[in-house]
């Protein structure tokens, strides 16, 4: 869980990331993400408990653990003598923050991908916060992440491109001929996809396990022991029958406290 100010200081460092590590593009950048804020600021990582993030905020959460745990792999790679000449650090965080942009759905009105479930038997026996939309067509998450950045005119590198598209590794087969060459000329020409692949899946199980924890804990998950009581609408939104309105009012009281 996150509260109010949590999801608030999410945001504006993710901002505030755009402008260090993607100078040339950050005004696109910024038009894209503006058109997409009030759905992505919410948004969860996953629709399942136990997946990862599936909470108010689980989604910008989970993009900046992701950056981190890449920053984290590509100095580790580094020191150990991999040759990290291949790509930059702007397109290692490009892929990183953008990997997963297709959960957030389509542009307009009613095309997120994640809604709230409001069945109590899918929320308890299933561990199903949210459910998936209906009405958009169905899309594999990297195809939809780099649809959108064309969508908003952002530009990308081939090397950007690759690593949003083959992110989920060995777990999509058909990210298998990358991974699997039968030549030295087939092999990767960076190291870039694999680094993404294991920050986005350390950060994931990271995710898992504080959930998994917050279910032993006692007496209360995190958000439950914070001292800010503006919280108490996030908490609804993924722990009870959802009370949307009042969650919003909280985000935007957060937000507007500047
Ligand atoms: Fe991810």
């Amino acid at each position: 869980m996150l509260t109010a100010e949590q999801i608030k200081e999410n945001w504006e460092r993710f901002r505030e990331e755009i402008d260090m590590y993607f100078p040339t593009r950050n005004t696109k950048l910024h038009a894209m993400y503006d058109d997409l804020e009030d759905r992505i600021v919410l948004m969860p990582a996953s629709s399942i408990a136990h997946f990862h993030n599936a909470f108010a905020g689980g989604y910008v959460d989970h993009i900046l653990r992701v950056t981190h745990c890449a920053r984290v792999l590509h100095n580790i790679w580094e020191q150990q003598g991999s040759d990290m000449s291949g790509y930059t650090m702007e397109e290692l965080m490009f892929a990183a923050m953008h990997h997963d942009l297709g959960k957030v759905g389509f542009p307009g009105e009613g095309n997120e991908v994640y809604q709230v479930e409001t069945s109590d038997w899918h929320r308890k026996n299933q561990n199903k916060m949210y459910r998936h939309n209906e009405n958009i067509p169905f899309t594999m998450v990297p195809d939809l992440s780099i649809w959108l950045l064309q969508e908003y005119d952002v530009k990308m590198s081939w090397n950007e491109y690759q690593a949003i598209k083959i992110h989920d590794g060995m777990y999509d087969d058909a990210n298998k001929p990358y991974y699997v060459a039968r030549s030295a000329q087939a092999k990767l020409k960076t190291n870039l996809p694999i680094i993404l692949h294991h920050a986005d899946h350390m950060a994931a199980q990271i995710e898992f396990e504080r959930w998994r924890n917050s279910q032993n804990a006692s007496p209360k998950p995190v958000a439950e022991k914070s001292k800010v009581q503006k919280s108490n609408g996030l908490k609804n939104l993924a722990e009870n029958n959802p009370d949307v309105e009042k969650t919003l009012t909280d985000i935007f009281s957060a937000f507007n406290q500047d």
